[in-house]
């Protein structure tokens, strides 16, 4: 994100008053990159349908296969390590849809670039099912309707 629209996101925020500021700040702080935008839901509001996540797997193989490998396990960078995408124990940004989503919007860390121009957010929300078939099934579980709170 450029400095120009991070100061636009904070000047948006603040007019919206100061609490939401300093929510989207604390969270912005968590990582170099990271998401600092509270708007974004906990658990992925797209209906999990086959046709939801095979387009998101279409997303998958064009946009983020490069660094994160065919199979999301990400074994083959050499200049950098992209996270394991199957593997949520490893996460450093939250294990949440709507972390899935922020990292992938915004970006994460140092090298994970963010997908806001390549992807619209329904987009986005389907790559989060995809991403949620190749996991281990604990993580999949919390993201089905029946089990949300
Ligand atoms: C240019 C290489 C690159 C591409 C393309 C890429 N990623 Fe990443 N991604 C990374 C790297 C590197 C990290 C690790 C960042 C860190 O931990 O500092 C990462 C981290 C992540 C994380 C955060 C995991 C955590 O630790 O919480 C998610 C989620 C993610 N990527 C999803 C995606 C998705 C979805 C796509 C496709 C839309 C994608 N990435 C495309 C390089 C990439």
């Amino acid at each position: 994100m450029t400095v120009a629209t991070r100061v636009l996101r904070l000047a948006t925020v603040l007019s919206l008053g100061l609490t939401a500021a300093a929510a989207g700040q604390s969270e912005a702080s968590e990582g170099a990159g990271q998401a600092d935008d509270p708007a974004v839901p906990a658990v992925n509001p797209t209906p999990h349908t086959e046709a939801a996540e095979k387009r998101g797997r279409t997303h998958y193989l064009r946009h983020c296969q490069i660094c994160h490998g065919f199979d999301g396990r990400a074994l083959e960078n050499i200049d950098f390590e992209a996270t394991d995408l199957t593997d949520p124990e490893r996460w450093r940004f939250g294990t949440a849809d709507g972390d899935l989503f922020r990292s992938t919007k915004f970006g994460a860390g140092l090298d994970m670039p963010p997908f806001e121009a390549e992807l619209d957010d329904a987009e986005i929300w389907e790559l989060v099912h995809y991403l949620r078939s190749i996991g281990p099934e604990e993580y999949r579980a919390a993201a089905e309707p029946e089990n949300r709170p």
